[in-house]
């Protein structure tokens, strides 16, 4: 009695389920259809609860019956999703029409920040005239920023107001300028030497449209035996005639740091008046580029070399003065702030 009770239910759901595929009409009419047939709180199962009741020999036929129920749906359910899916994608291709003939979303090509084109173009100069390039820590010791450049232990740089101190260490700082990496490269090799290095650096400074307290320096060493200042001179005038593209006048001030001896800040003509005054360089007529001079021997002994044998010259220029020169910019605020406006210039 049960067993054809069963057999009675499964080919009733067969139908209906049949017929409730062939009425359906999107893919979410159909999953429903499917869940409720075939899944596993769906109506087959429900039937299937009722296999208790049958005999041993039974229960395999309803086994059997069962599965080309579920299969003949399962077929079903495939070629209505198959049909349905066809449907659907002709209707979307005729309701969604492309207009070939709109303009593209062009991809805006981005560019390098000023510093990294500066930093490049520098460094393909003096790439150009022999130097290699060397890479330093932005932190430093105490000891390379200023002790072993010949540096009092009571000079102002080195004040709380001058310099950033870190809490890594007693006499661990943010270097405040690039210099530090002539002691490291002369420690590691042996001279002769000719590198430049560029990075950052930091000080502890007041922010306005001249100051902030990190920016970006390139340093240049050069030692060999018997090097003259007139070497370190047809150095710089050579890269200031490759930086602007022209040969401008330059001069040699005395001045003092402590890890050259003579030291020299070196001034060029003004490049946009040609020396007659303007307000780039505030009707001078002479701009001020960087701070050198000739290695001091005791620098030279505390990294091991012997000052009878070797000399050499330094140098150090800001990048960003160097920048906001060489491009017309007024305010060194520009190269931090990450405004598009200005950065998409260059
Ligand atoms: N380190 C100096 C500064 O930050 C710049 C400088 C001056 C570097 C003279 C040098 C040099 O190598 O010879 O003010």
């Amino acid at each position: 009695m049960a067993l054809a009770l069963i057999t009675e239910q499964l080919a009733q759901a067969e139908q209906e389920a049949l017929s409730a595929l062939d009425k359906a009409e999107t893919s979410a009419a159909l999953e429903e259809i499917r869940l409720n047939y075939l899944g596993g709180k769906g109506v087959l199962t429900s039937i299937l609860r009722g296999l208790g009741e049958l005999s041993k020999e039974e229960r395999p036929k309803v086994g059997a019956l069962a599965n080309s129920v579920k299969e003949k749906i399962q077929v079903r359910l495939d070629e209505r999703k198959a049909a349905i899916l066809n449907l659907e994608i002709s209707a979307r291709l005729s309701q969604e029409k492309i207009d070939v003939t709109l303009p593209g979303f062009g991809r805006k090509l981005g560019n390098l920040h000023p510093m990294t084109k500066l930093t490049e173009e520098l460094t393909q100069i003096f790439y150009g005239m022999g130097f290699s390039v060397e890479d330093g820590p932005e932190i430093e010791t105490e000891y390379y920023n200023f002790d072993a450049l010949n540096t009092p232990s009571d000079h102002p740089a080195r004040d709380e107001q001058d310099t950033f101190y870190t809490n890594m260490g007693d006499h661990v700082i943010l270097r405040s300028q690039t210099s530090p990496m002539q002691i490291r490269a002369m420690e590691k090799g042996k001279p002769p030497f000719r590198f430049v290095v560029s990075g950052r650096v930091y000080r502890n400074e007041e922010i306005n449209a001249r100051k902030f307290p990190i920016f970006h320096q390139m340093e240049g060493l050069l030692i060999d035996r018997d090097v003259t200042f007139g070497q370190l001179k047809g150095t710089l005038n050579e890269f200031i005639r490759l930086l602007f593209g022209k040969q401008l006048k330059t001069r040699f001030r005395p001045d003092f740091f402590p890890f050259t001896e003579p030291s020299a800040e070196l001034d060029c003509e003004c490049p946009f008046c040609t020396g007659s005054g303007c307000r780039t360089c505030g009707h001078r007529g002479w701009i001020e580029l960087l701070g050198c001079g000739m290695v001091d021997p005791a620098v030279l002994e505390g990294a091991g070399i012997d000052p009878m044998e070797w000399s050499g010259f330094a140098f150090g220029v800001g990048l960003e003065r160097l920048a906001m020169l060489k491009y017309g910019i007024n305010d060194i605020r520009h190269f931090y702030t990450s405004d598009l406006r200005f950065l998409k210039q260059f």
